[in-house]
């Protein structure tokens, strides 16, 4: 059997993953979807359990695989896990062993960074193994650093491998020269328990980091103004916890399905979403021609003919997500015109389009801009996943293309989205998951 290079790759277990997706395109979706809680909230909630000196039970939790190897993590570390169903538990942190090893199975994910956070909150010292650049371009957490030895923390990078510590953590004012999510959650994370005050200023403003701050602020911190770029933190002396908190739903989940509906030609409901975090989405889908009535927590969206063209920059939020770019970009491989999609934040996430290509669609990408000349239909071909959302774009490529595609890779669509085929089949799409 021929291999192709991007099989060949190990998922976490360390085992050759030849699993694909075989979706017979052609069917324009309909029906309802649920939404799931946030995975980039839940991946940024179950690290700053360890801030708390006690249990607390999280609801809404996405049941995917980065959020079961951040479980594994919290176990390693000493704390105790109660699974309640596959979407909710309770965790007692009660006691940690700040002096386990975690520096393999940290290296294992990018996420894992926010450990360096809450460890050095909860313990005064932390060493994880940093994964290094990963299929968006590299990755650096140099302002993350620049956070945590702003607090009094000294940080040493060797190896691979990050250390910080901390006799004591002192609060003051930090700017970001980037609305960094994952800076502005582990600073917030490292002050929670500081003495004083932290203000981050020109945070991120992404509906997981409110999440974040709300679900540490129904554990008894004091954290102000999540969700605009001047977040004040004031240093409490613990966190009880004793109490439950439900994760927001995810709004690049609910993207990637109002998408899908756009790009088949469908009309479904989506539910349990908040129409706030997704507006930047509604306005292009509006843009180009398709529909979206909001109703409460439902938004039902349709499109009944070819979409126009569009230009589109990714931004931080609440600009348009670079997280649903190619989910967009198969939507613009199909729209009338040619459309311009320019990445603002990372300089390689258009891997996705020469898999695109492969299916007929006429893209060239150069550097952070790709032109989409549309193409009156996809056709199925084999293809290859090389991150999460360009898994999530080629699965619906799958189901709007005339034909059969047949999509491997499948741990990196697995990290972030519960469920996928099983909601897309609900939907109407044939997709069946299979072992080659
Ligand atoms: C988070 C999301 C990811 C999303 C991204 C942008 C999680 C777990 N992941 O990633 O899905 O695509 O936000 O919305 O929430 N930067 C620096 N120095 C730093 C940190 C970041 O230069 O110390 C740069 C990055 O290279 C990038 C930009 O800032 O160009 C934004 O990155 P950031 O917001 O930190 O992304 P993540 O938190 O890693």
């Amino acid at each position: 059997m021929y291999l192709h290079p991007n099989l060949i790759c190990k998922n976490l277990l360390g085992v050759i993953n030849l699993e694909k997706l075989v979706i017979q395109g052609g069917t324009p979706l309909r029906g309802e979807v649920n939404i799931s809680g946030a995975k980039n909230a839940a991946v940024a909630i179950l690290p700053a359990t360890l801030l708390i000196n006690g249990t607390c039970r999280i609801e809404n939790l996405p049941n995917i695989s980065d959020v079961k190897l951040y479980c594994d993590i919290l176990e390693q570390l000493g704390a105790k896990i109660k699974w309640h169903s596959s979407n909710e538990i309770t965790i007692d942190t009660t006691n940690i062993n700040c002096k386990e090893d975690i520096v393999e199975i940290t290296r294992k994910f990018r996420a894992s960074y926010y450990l360096i956070g809450s460890l050095l909150g909860r313990c005064g010292e932390v060493q994880v193994g940093l994964p290094g650049g990963c299929n968006l371009g590299a990755r650096p957490i140099d302002l993350h650093i620049k956070g945590f030895e702003a607090l009094g923390a000294t940080t040493n990078i060797t190896q691979g491998n990050i250390r910080a510590t901390a006799d004591h953590l002192v609060g003051t004012s930090i700017y970001l020269d980037i609305a960094s999510v994952g800076a502005t959650i582990n600073i917030m994370l490292a002050s929670v328990l500081a003495e004083g005050t932290t203000i981050i200023d020109n945070a991120a403003k992404e509906p997981h980091i409110v999440d974040v701050a709300n679900f540490l602020n129904t554990m008894g911190a004091n954290i102000r103004g999540a969700g605009t770029d001047i977040i004040k933190i004031h240093g409490v002396k613990e966190l009880k916890g004793n109490t439950s908190y439900s994760i927001v739903p995810d709004q690049i989940e609910a993207g990637t399905f109002m998408l899908a509906a756009i790009s088949s030609r469908g009309d479904i409901i989506v539910k349990n979403c908040i129409t706030k975090h997704l507006e930047s989405i509604i306005a292009k889908i509006i843009e180009i021609g398709g529909h979206v009535d909001a109703n409460g927590d439902k938004l039902r969206v349709w499109c009944n003919k070819r979409p126009t063209k569009a230009t589109i920059k990714t931004l931080p939020y609440p600009g348009f997500p670079t997280d649903l770019q190619p989910q967009m970009g198969v939507v613009l491989s199909t729209a009338e015109g040619t459309s311009i999609i320019n990445e603002g934040i990372w300089e390689s996430r258009f891997q996705y389009t020469a898999e695109l290509n492969k299916m007929g669609a006429h893209i060239t990408a150069q550097g952070k801009s790709a032109f989409f000349e549309g193409v009156d239909k996809l056709v199925g071909a084999p293809v290859y996943v090389t991150d999460l959302r360009a898994g999530a774009a080629l699965i619906i490529a799958g189901i709007s293309a005339e034909g059969i595609t047949e999509v491997y890779n499948l741990e990196h669509i697995d990290r972030g989205y519960e469920n996928i085929e099983e909601k897309f089949r609900k939907l109407g799409a044939k997709i069946e998951r299979t072992i080659e």
